[in-house]
């Protein structure tokens, strides 16, 4: 099982004490402004066993994210995968969530990157995408700092009910070949 460790992160296998810092911060408005609804307890438990199964299961999860300082639980930042439910699947998706006294420190970023070089230096993926509705420019902006490339055209999301001001949505991609071409290289250790 792959666990990953950056400058300041590590990003691991979900632990039970990890479930009440998860449930907070998926009860807090401000983390969840850009998805339809902030957790009940009983969804964020659901969450956490579901990640927890998949990488059990060597399948692609985000991982729970703990300061390396600290070694405080501040969220997921990983890979998913998508069989299905998406116009452009079958697909892996790089995504983040921390909570909120985490932000603008870098850490999405820094775990991004991390979780990017593990998609295609380890599993060895073709194409890694990444997707936010249009009113969530932080989520964006860490999608264009880890040198994703915005695709043409937004998409409906189709979990996402007609006309919900969260059903519009950005899609960015990186390929195998432009991770391989450098043309985006940071070095996530240093
Ligand atoms: C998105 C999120 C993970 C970013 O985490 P983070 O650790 O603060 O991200 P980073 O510090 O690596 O980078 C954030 C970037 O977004 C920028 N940013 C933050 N808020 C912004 C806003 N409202 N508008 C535009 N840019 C914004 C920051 O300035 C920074 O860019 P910079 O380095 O060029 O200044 C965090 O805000 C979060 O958890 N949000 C709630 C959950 C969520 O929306 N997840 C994504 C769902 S798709």
């Amino acid at each position: 099982m792959a666990e990953l460790v950056t400058r300041r992160l590590r990003l691991r296998q979900w632990r039970d004490q990890d479930a009440e810092p998860f449930a907070k911060m998926n009860a807090d408005p401000r983390v969840m402004v850009h998805y339809p609804n902030p957790y009940l307890r009983t969804e964020s438990d659901a969450l956490m066993m579901r990640f927890r199964a998949a990488i059990n299961a060597n399948s692609c999860a985000p991982w729970a994210v703990e300061r390396l300082d600290t070694e405080t639980f501040i969220g997921y930042i990983g890979l998913s995968y998508f069989a299905d439910g998406l116009p452009f699947a079958p697909c892996v998706e790089v995504g983040w969530r921390l909570a909120a006294q985490h932000w603008g420190q870098g850490f999405a970023t820094e775990g991004a990157i991390a979780s990017l070089a593990h998609g295609f230096d380890e599993l060895g993926l073709d194409e890694i995408v990444s997707m936010t509705a249009t009113t969530n420019a932080a989520s964006e902006r860490v999608m264009q700092k880890i040198g994703l490339v915005k695709k043409e055209g937004n998409f409906m999301h189709p979990r996402v009910a007609d006309g919900h001001r969260l059903q519009e949505h950005v899609l960015y991609s990186m390929t195998r070949d432009q991770w391989l071409a450098g043309l985006f290289k940071i070095d996530h250790k240093s």
